[in-house]
């Protein structure tokens, strides 16, 4: 069985994923108590942009590979434990990156509300600092834009990886996504709008130049469940076993349920190291490196003096899908 995970990344939840699987596959196997039938064998690629720390991530595979005999030594015993074989895969999945028809699942974790550019036709226009993302201020035809961005790579999306899935294959996908309809209300909207506010402080004290933040747009768009549905429906090809919205935290190390934020100071700390994991080379390469630390530590305060009025979420979609078996 190919398995591919997309946006893998290269970290300590990269192999997560992974390891679930093999989990689940050894398990069904032992209780189907399959002592003549070999368990299948499993071939994962861990995808992700060529600038991605491969190196970081083939090292991970290495203890990985001796951590799961250890942990799967009971099931190994019992020819329960599924061989598998890991390997990375540099590149986009906005373009094929597999053969017809040989991918059994793909799985993709937070990496779907990236686009696979800032929408084309707002190159060259003139906007306001505050508007790298989408704001209440924001003309409805540049909105429309980064509507149309989406609708674009995620049929992509969706067209490219039904070639390359087997009849029945499955997708598991979760990404940010936003929990109601109304496109100016989204939690990634402040969270951005926080970010926009920021990089303005440093144009008014001189540290940006004002031409490069009016030129900058983050390549990002978070849509909604009803928004997700209409493009799977329209483009055909899957049957969507399973939707759903959650919500968690803007702050990864809050795992609390309540509505209050018991030390934002620490928050907006934790919320701006996740931004800047995920968007320092973004920002580094339009703004520079000098103004990294300056501008999250900016952030950071932004971020802990809006939890301080407001504990915000980010809404997780997670869809199951299928591509139908042809008989
Ligand atoms: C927030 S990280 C998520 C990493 C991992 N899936 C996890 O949940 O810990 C998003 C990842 O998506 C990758 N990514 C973004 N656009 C991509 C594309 N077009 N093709 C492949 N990977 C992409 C980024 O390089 C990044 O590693």
């Amino acid at each position: 069985m190919v398995v591919a995970d997309l946006g893998c990344s290269s970290g300590s939840n990269t192999l997560r994923f992974v390891s679930e699987v093999i989990g689940i596959i050894a398990r069904h196997c032992k209780e189907l108590d399959r002592r003549h039938d070999r368990p299948p064998q499993l071939q994962f690629f861990l995808n992700d942009l060529p600038g991605n720390d491969f190196n970081n991530l083939f090292q991970l595979i290495e203890q990985f590979n001796k951590s799961t005999a250890r942990k799967h030594k009971g099931e190994a015993e019992s020819g329960a434990l599924p061989p598998s074989y890991i390997t990375g895969l540099p590149g986009s999945y906005y373009t094929r990156i597999f053969p017809s028809e040989s991918v059994y699942l793909f799985h993709s974790l937070f990496c779907l509300q990236w686009r696979s550019q800032a929408p084309e036709q707002l190159k060259g226009t003139k906007k306001t600092c505050l508007d790298i993302y989408i704001t209440k201020t924001m003309s409805p035809s540049m909105v429309k834009l980064f509507q149309q961005q989406f609708q674009k790579d995620f049929s992509l999306f969706l067209k490219l990886r039904y070639e390359e899935l087997v009849s029945g294959g499955q997708m598991v996908l979760a990404f940010i996504g936003r929990k109601h309809e109304d496109v100016l209300t989204g939690e990634s909207n402040h969270l951005y709008g926080l970010l926009a506010q920021s990089l303005k402080s440093l144009v008014d004290e001189g540290l940006v130049e004002k031409e490069k933040l009016e030129s900058f747009y983050l390549p990002m768009y978070s849509p909604s469940v009803g928004e997700v549905e209409a493009i799977v429906k329209q483009v055909g090809l899957f049957n969507m076993n399973h939707v759903k919205v959650f919500e968690t935290n803007w702050d990864p190390y809050d795992d609390s349920e309540s509505d209050v934020v018991h030390n934002s100071i620490r928050s907006g700390e934790n919320v701006a190291k996740c931004l800047r994991a995920v968007m320092e080379p973004l920002v580094a390469s339009q703004f520079g490196e000098a103004i990294l630390d300056k501008l999250f530590q900016e952030y950071a305060r932004r971020v802990a003096k809006h939890l301080e009025n407001e504990k915000t979420k980010h809404a997780v979609l997670v869809l199951s899908l299928k591509k139908p078996i042809h008989v």
